[in-house]
């Protein structure tokens, strides 16, 4: 019996990636999340649902943050993405990433890279945010290991860091 079931057809995409122009060959259902992983072999960006709700997979678009596997690899065609793997510079951590590392932000660390491009997109909108504010930041990531306790104490830790500059010294009491 003849295949009826003929292979979608592939559509080129290019994108900026990280500061880097990136092309690709992707099927119209293709998600970003998976684009980037597997087409790119950027793996910082999870998949940790099937029900938009984790967040583990959180990147950003044009400069607003998105749950990466909400959005098709088409619909990025053109645009700006940025990843996890992109925001440390020349082999130094991110603030960010520096606060997850000094307040121990994370355990199994699989909801990490989403939690740290949320934090990003935070800092970016609001620098000084309350306690609260960053709760209800994290509203869309997920946590099964950290009680999410550290994750705050990290982003506050960060947002210090980043309003006095790298050179400015850092508080590390012990919490
Ligand atoms: Fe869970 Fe995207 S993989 S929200
Ligand atoms: Fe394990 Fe968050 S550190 S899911």
């Amino acid at each position: 019996m003849a295949d009826t079931m003929a292979a979608p057809a592939k559509v080129a995409i290019t994108l900026t990636v990280n500061g880097e122009q990136r092309t690709g060959q992707v099927e119209p259902r293709t998600l970003l999340v998976h684009f980037l992983r597997e087409g790119l072999g950027l793996t910082g960006a999870h998949v940790g649902c099937d029900t938009s709700q984790c967040g583990s997979c959180v990147v950003e678009l044009n400069g607003a943050s998105v749950k990466s596997c909400t959005v098709l690899a088409v619909q990025a065609d053109g645009a700006e993405v940025l990843t996890i793997e992109g925001l440390g510079r020349d082999g130094a951590y991110h603030p960010i990433q520096e606060g997850f590392w000094e307040k121990h932000g994370l355990q199994c660390g699989y909801c990490t890279p989403g939690m740290i491009m949320s934090a990003y997109g935070l800092l970016k909108r609001n620098p000084d945010p309350s306690e609260d504010e960053i709760r209800h930041a994290l509203d869309g990531n997920l946590c099964r290991c950290t009680g999410y306790q550290n994750i705050v104490r990290s982003i506050q830790y960060a947002a210090q860091l980043m309003k006095d500059g790298p050179t400015a010294p850092v508080a590390t009491s012990a919490d």
